[in-house]
């Protein structure tokens, strides 16, 4: 079977309206012979003006998080029904610094799933372990969990608009990559929880992105493994120079 790639940049808290215009205007023009499917994620204030840019282009615009109600007394917080405004396609959900800076769980991560599939949003679920997790022996029990509990309720069509991404935790930022034998290890691993829960049909069919200090040097040879279907990309995601490669590493 074969997935297609896809290869996401999550601009994480950087860059003003003008800078964000930038980068995708660059963007834009250099992908528009690019052969995969591609995200661009700022902040929630640059995501009119990146919509506005990205609209009709082989570029998707996503959102880094959304609240998990609709609508109400939730101050500071974005909901579905305003990102849906903006044009936005796909939201990422249960980035590790919304799991471990912001206190997260998988609860709330679950319910913020639910409800941007129910309003037809993809969804990007981040799953992934700390260092300590790795070095305990526990990378399959705390990927398996993230990946169940985030998932829980989540119907098999509802699956359609569904992407992993694992990101160990360690690696993110840090310019320590996961090697893609290990990568692809999890990978690998996650497929069969997506098998267990959705059958082996369906999760051959689901894309797992590998995220954590992805670079335009290593991006080939982690898209090369089998179960590695794509990149979420943050540091490298903020300059075309290091963006485009990732992208094009094919
Ligand atoms: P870096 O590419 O900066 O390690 O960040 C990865 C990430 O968290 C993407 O969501």
């Amino acid at each position: 079977m074969s997935r297609s790639y896809y290869i996401a940049g999550n601009w994480k808290m950087h860059k003003t309206r003008s800078e964000s215009a930038e980068l995708a205007r660059a963007l834009v023009d250099q992908l528009k012979d690019g052969k995969h499917t591609y995200l661009a994620a700022p902040s929630f204030t640059s995501l009119e003006t990146v919509g506005a840019i990205v609209k009709g282009t082989n570029i998707r615009l996503g959102a880094q998080d959304c609240a998990c109600e609709e609508q109400g007394a939730h101050t500071g917080e974005v909901s579905v029904l305003q990102l849906k405004d903006l044009g936005v396609q796909t939201i990422i959900l249960g980035h590790s610094e919304r799991r471990h800076t912001y206190k997260e769980d998988d609860a709330l991560i679950n319910k913020k799933v639910k409800l941007a599939l129910q309003y037809g949003f993809e969804v990007i679920l981040c799953i992934g372990e700390l260092l300590e997790e790795r070095e305990a022996g526990k990378v399959e029990a705390v990927c398996e969990t993230q990946t169940v509990k985030g998932l829980e309720g989540v119907t098999a069509a509802e699956m359609a608009n569904v992407v992993i991404a694992y990101e160990p935790v360690w690696a993110i930022g840090t310019g320590k990559t996961a090697t893609p034998e290990d990568a692809e290890a999890v990978h690998a691993f996650v497929r069969k929880v997506l098998a267990r829960l959705y059958g082996a049909e369906l999760a051959e069919k689901v894309l797992i992105q590998y995220g954590g200090s992805v670079k335009p040097e290593n991006a080939a040879q982690l898209m090369a493994k089998e179960n590695i279907d794509g990149a979420l990309v943050g540091g490298a995601s903020l300059k075309p120079e290091t963006f485009v490669p990732i992208a094009k590493f094919v």
